[in-house]
């Protein structure tokens, strides 16, 4: 079992487009109508505010619309799951950087969508074993040994998906040392 519920992850322009209409924006809409929960690294909120910035700048909104604007932003952004800068999402965005042609802010973006859906997979994964797991006692106590047959191998499945996304995860973990060794020295 993989999906429990629909996360998405937008990056700030992608993002913006829910606030300045433009080609795109119905799109996001429906993705976030979907969505039930979206995902912002945080360098989305400063990103955002600047294209809000710079249209006020241009006179493309007045002062009212700046304000309503970033009053919308901040109140979406209450219920978005913010994915901070953390080691790990850092240390993703340098192998994104090295492995893609990318600007670093897109592989920021990058980074944090890698490090939260990781997580997410990892809890959903968890979820399902634990859930197995009461199932097989169930089918036990009830002498049902053909269904906990069945439940114990597709167990056996999730211990696998739980063990692919750990691995994934000490390789980013492991990517982490050499930028925590590199800051303490510079
Ligand atoms: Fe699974």
């Amino acid at each position: 079992m993989r999906v429990v519920g629909v996360r998405v992850f937008f990056d700030s322009s992608a993002f913006a487009k829910r606030y300045i209409s433009e080609a795109g924006t119905d799109a996001v809409l429906a993705w976030c109508d979907q969505a039930t929960e979206i995902g912002l690294s945080a360098i989305a909120l400063p990103e955002i505010i600047s294209a809000f910035c710079r249209l006020r700048r241009e006179g493309r909104i007045d002062e009212t619309q700046y304000r309503q604007l970033k009053a919308l932003l901040l109140a979406d952004i209450e219920d978005a799951a913010i994915c901070d800068l953390t080691p790990a999402v850092l240390a993703q965005t340098i192998a994104s950087l090295e492995k893609n042609v990318l600007r670093g802010m897109d592989a920021i973006h990058i980074g944090s969508d890698v490090v939260k859906m990781l997580e997410n997979d990892h809890a959903a994964e968890a979820g399902a074993i634990a859930a197995y797991n009461a199932a097989i006692k169930v089918a036990g106590e009830a002498n049902d040994f053909a269904t906990r047959e069945i439940l114990e191998h597709i167990l056996h499945d999730e211990d696998g998906h739980i063990d692919d996304i750990e691995g994934l995860q000490d390789q980013i973990a492991q990517m982490t040392l050499p930028i925590f060794l590199s800051i303490q020295v510079g």
